[in-house]
């Protein structure tokens, strides 16, 4: 008997929307979706009994292809499978033929013959959507250079726990406009967060993205705004949020965005701007004295590991949605 069919919350029309899906970005998903992926994190990681979950993808496999280095990504798929009774194959795109010249469209089209799901994290976005464009399975973004929604989902969830709620709250965002800062645009159009981002000049936010966020804000009445201004951007803040000055593959960028980025630490004055009872989040990893100080990330409103936490659960959620 299928999973889904003993599993209603894997059953109704929303979930059933999802199935065989992609999740490359969080603006292809609808308001209901998200919600729906917060429900199903909801109940996977407090509800089900673990020897139920187990039953949700019971003998399905999901690839996992990394060109880049992952601690989080990569334990939380695989643990996530596993506690949903299938399993993960970790693919270093080293390894592959990939790196021998193998297209994308061929290695998509390949793995599609041995597995259920293929998650990705690499450079190029267009390198997912090709991924996507010839697989016949479900891909997941685990990260490119424009967008991490994974990690974007989690932490509007872990903020949902937090808060009790999301339509309404103030995120500021402080730091780089990257990768991270793109899906948490996308996250707040989607979810009624209003999202405050200030960054250096010539480090903010791809201007499309903003674009089309804030064509999803205009449904959901959320407010977003674009600035150089750190403190306008925490005051009245719910949650601050920041990542690294120099992402994976900006190695060689970090002393100029070392020194760009000077007035833009999360720091105990900075936090000290905002609500009394502040969230700080990070996806993580962080360096500290960068972006960070040590002394918020150790603090009492750092919520870090809570959010790290949070990608096994949700992503469990977008695993049995997509794959059962
Ligand atoms: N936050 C995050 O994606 O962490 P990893 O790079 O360790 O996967
Ligand atoms: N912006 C960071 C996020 C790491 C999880 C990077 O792309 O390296």
């Amino acid at each position: 008997m299928a999973a889904t069919a003993t599993f209603g919350f894997l059953d109704d029309d929303t979930a059933r929307s999802l199935r065989g899906k992609d999740l490359i970005s969080i603006h292809d998903l609808e308001a209901g979706q998200v919600e729906k992926i917060f429900e199903v994190t909801r109940l996977l990681k407090a509800q089900v009994p673990a020897g139920e979950a187990r039953r949700i993808l019971e003998g399905k496999t999901l690839a996992m292809i990394f060109t880049k280095a992952s601690t989080r990504t990569r334990v939380s798929f695989e643990v996530g499978m596993w506690q949903l009774g299938g399993h993960a194959l970790y693919l270093s795109a080293q390894d592959l033929q990939l790196r021998r010249g193998e297209t994308i469209s061929d290695t998509a089209r390949v793995l599609s013959r041995y597995v259920d799901g293929i998650m990705i994290r690499t450079f190029a976005h267009d390198d997912v959507l090709e991924l996507a464009r010839y697989a016949t399975v479900p891909v997941i973004n685990g990260l490119t250079d424009l967008l991490h929604p994974c990690q974007a989902l989690a932490d509007y969830y872990t903020i949902l726990e937090k808060k009790g709620r999301l339509r309404g709250l103030k995120l500021a965002y402080v730091g780089d406009g990257n990768n991270m800062a793109h899906s948490l645009l996308f996250g707040a159009a989607k979810t009624g967060v209003n999202i405050s981002i200030a960054t250096p000049e010539g480090y903010g936010p791809a201007e499309d993205v903003v674009k089309l966020a804030r064509t999803d804000a205009a449904a959901t009445g959320c407010e977003i705004e674009i600035s150089h201004d750190p403190f306008a951007a925490v005051k009245e803040a719910d949650v601050i949020y920041t990542d690294v000055w120099a992402s994976m593959g900006q190695e060689a960028e970090h002393d100029v965005r070392v020194r760009a980025f000077q007035g833009y630490q999360v720091n105990e004055h900075l936090v000290g701007a905002a609500k009394a009872d502040v969230l700080v989040m990070h996806c993580l990893p962080a360096h500290r004295g960068e972006e960070i100080t040590d002394g918020v990330i150790e603090g009492p409103h750092s919520i870090v590991f809570d959010e790290a936490e949070n990608r096994l659960h949700v992503q469990k959620a977008i695993l049995a949605l997509l794959l059962s």
